[in-house]
């Protein structure tokens, strides 16, 4: 039989379609939000978008998979323990759909045009679809487990880049002040002389899906999640690149410092990380 398939609708049609309808309804409120609230800390933002997004994602796919389970970050209470927990308890499902309803909540605030909406898929663990769409741009990124990852219809392709030095690579500043920030700043001050460029745009699954498309040659952040992670780690491994945590293990739904690249320079940029002790906490 075939595995993305029930009746007539696949899994990855629906997680298109879902990114796709949230994505646009998130761009038409941008310039338009009511209140903004803090959760863990005083950077990590929520708005009634997020919330509206997620409520949005959770309802198209219950209509068509109602048997399957959702973990989504607005469902979940926050700062990393709980985070862990929820995943923890649910990482075994049949079904699990991961969804981030906007990545790059700052950025949505403020109208500056780098957000996301992330749906991944797993099968008892194991990511099989994962989407990031990005409204501003409507760019769409789609990969699906051992069937490649696209654009647009365009197969999704790592850059060639072989050294730090002519790369562009990418980090984040984690809204977690006290515990993720410091040490990926270790990391930042390292890589900064030794990289072409950095970038810290704010939106991680963005990010990843540069780094499948090419336009990023790697991304690294300490103190993520799952639903930030696991659409564009498929998307990366789909398009020929590489992704394991800051240590260097391989990629699972439980990894919180992820290191994510083209393959060429993995070694090279995990190297420094280990020189600069930014791999984790
Ligand atoms: C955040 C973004 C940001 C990253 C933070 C994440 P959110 O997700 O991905 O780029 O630096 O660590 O928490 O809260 O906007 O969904
Ligand atoms: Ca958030
Ligand atoms: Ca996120
Ligand atoms: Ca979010």
């Amino acid at each position: 039989a075939e595995p993305f398939v029930i009746g007539s609708k696949s899994f990855t049609a629906v997680a298109i379609n879902t990114a796709a309808k949230a994505g646009q309804w998130i761009k038409s409120k941008v310039g338009d939000i009511s209140r903004i609230d803090t959760k863990f800390s005083s950077q990590d933002l929520v708005t009634e978008v997020d919330k509206g997004s997620e409520k949005l994602i959770r309802n198209l796919i219950m209509t068509h998979f109602p048997d399957h389970s959702i973990l989504g970050e607005e469902g979940v209470e926050p700062g990393p323990e709980a985070s862990a927990k929820a995943l923890q308890a649910m990482s075994e499902e049949e079904y699990l759909w991961i969804v981030d309803p906007i990545d790059g909540t700052t950025n949505f605030v403020h109208g500056f045009p780098f957000f996301s909406v992330s749906i991944a898929l797993a099968h008892k663990g194991e990511i099989i679809v994962g989407v990031v769409y990005d409204p501003s741009r409507d760019e769409l990124f789609v990969a699906e487990k051992g069937k490649g990852a696209y654009m647009h219809g365009k197969k999704t392709i790592v850059s060639l880049d072989g050294q730090l030095s002519s790369s562009l690579v990418a980090t984040g500043l984690p809204a977690d002040r006290n515990g993720a920030l410091p040490i990926n700043l270790k990391g930042i001050q390292a890589l900064s002389p030794k990289v072409r460029n950095l970038r810290i745009a704010g939106s991680a699954a963005l990010h990843l899906a540069y780094v499948a498309s090419g336009r990023l040659s790697g991304f690294w952040e300490i103190g993520l999640n799952a639903w930030d992670i696991a659409a564009g780690a498929l998307l990366i491994q789909e398009s020929g690149g590489k992704v394991t945590d800051t240590e260097g293990r391989p990629y699972n739904l439980a990894v919180r410092n992820i290191l994510a690249t083209n393959g060429q320079i993995h070694d090279e940029l995990r190297q420094e990380l280990v020189k600069a002790e930014a791999t984790g906490f």
